[in-house]
């Protein structure tokens, strides 16, 4: 039997993902703030220490899968939190849980990012030095002092950061067998997008913002194509990043990919 570990597997994309691994056969291993196998806050670094320790004790070690799905959005307050989640948690459980993946048996791990991610170059990402840095604090207060643009700026800067730190893992994931890449969502219909319609300040240009495909994703419109990449099928492909986003990408940089 395999086994897989998914963060975020109570809401959304990663519970869709949940519910599809396992209707495939696999074991999964779901992490959450609540109302998952192993309950942990990504946000801390002893929330993520936990979440590590329990994953490594209830696989005994060896993990065939992993996906990184638990995320905030960009209304959260304060903004830090989302870089906490988004960038820290995610880099944290995947850097943690490579050993056990390389132990798995064709193990890969998809990290869910966002087509967010693209909206700024690497070049001019005010968090890129303290998060390649790991300076946690400082990625902190650069979106914490940027006012009512932080949440904006947490969400992308973390976003971007995040597809970049999986591209730069490819080589030494690629030599410990283990293949890692990033799928990047448009708007999907969850409780975060819900939140991020709801708020006053960005609710009206996301409710108003449709891609070429006049619509918004479903969850299982993602969790098939992170389903996919985690599948013998996908045995080539590493170091990627999939825009699943109704063309958003192709629209806002049709020369850049
Ligand atoms: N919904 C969209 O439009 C959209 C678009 C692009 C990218 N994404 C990304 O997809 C991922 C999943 O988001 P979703 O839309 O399914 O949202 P969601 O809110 O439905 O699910 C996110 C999950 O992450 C969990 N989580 C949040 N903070 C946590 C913490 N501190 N510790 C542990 N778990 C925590 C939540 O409890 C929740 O279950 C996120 O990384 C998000 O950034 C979403």
């Amino acid at each position: 039997m395999t086994v897989i570990a998914i963060t975020g597997s109570a809401s959304g994309i990663g519970a869709a993902t949940a519910q599809r691994l396992q209707a495939q056969g696999h074991r999964v291993l779901g992490i959450d703030i609540r109302g998952a196998d192993i309950t942990a806050d990504l946000s801390t670094p002893a929330g993520r220490a936990d979440a590590v320790a329990e994953v490594l004790t209830r696989s005994g070690g060896t993990l065939d899968g992993l996906v990184l799905c638990a995320g905030l959005g960009a209304q959260v307050e304060p903004a830090s939190r989302i870089v906490a989640v988004n960038y820290f948690g995610a880099v944290a459980l995947m850097d943690a849980l490579l050993p056990a993946l390389a132990r798995g048996t064709a193990a890969s791990a998809v990290v869910v990012s966002s087509v967010a991610s693209a909206q700024l170059a690497w070049e001019q990402n005010p968090l890129a030095a303290a998060c390649e840095a790991g300076d946690e604090a400082q990625a902190g207060l650069v979106v914490d002092a940027a006012g009512a643009r932080g949440g904006h700026l947490a969400y992308a800067g973390s976003k971007n950061a995040l597809t970049v730190a999986v591209r730069r893992r490819a080589v030494a994931w690629g030599a410990a067998g283990v293949r890692l890449n990033t799928v990047a969502p448009g708007a999907v219909e969850t409780p975060l997008l819900q939140a991020g319609m709801d708020d006053p300040r960005f609710g009206q240009a996301i409710r108003e913002f449709f891609g070429p495909i006049r619509r918004r994703a479903r969850p299982e419109e993602i969790a098939g194509m992170i389903a996919y990449l985690m599948g013998p099928e996908a045995g080539f492909i590493h170091g990627a990043q999939f825009f699943v986003d109704g063309g958003v990408d192709a629209q806002a940089r049709p020369t850049r990919f």
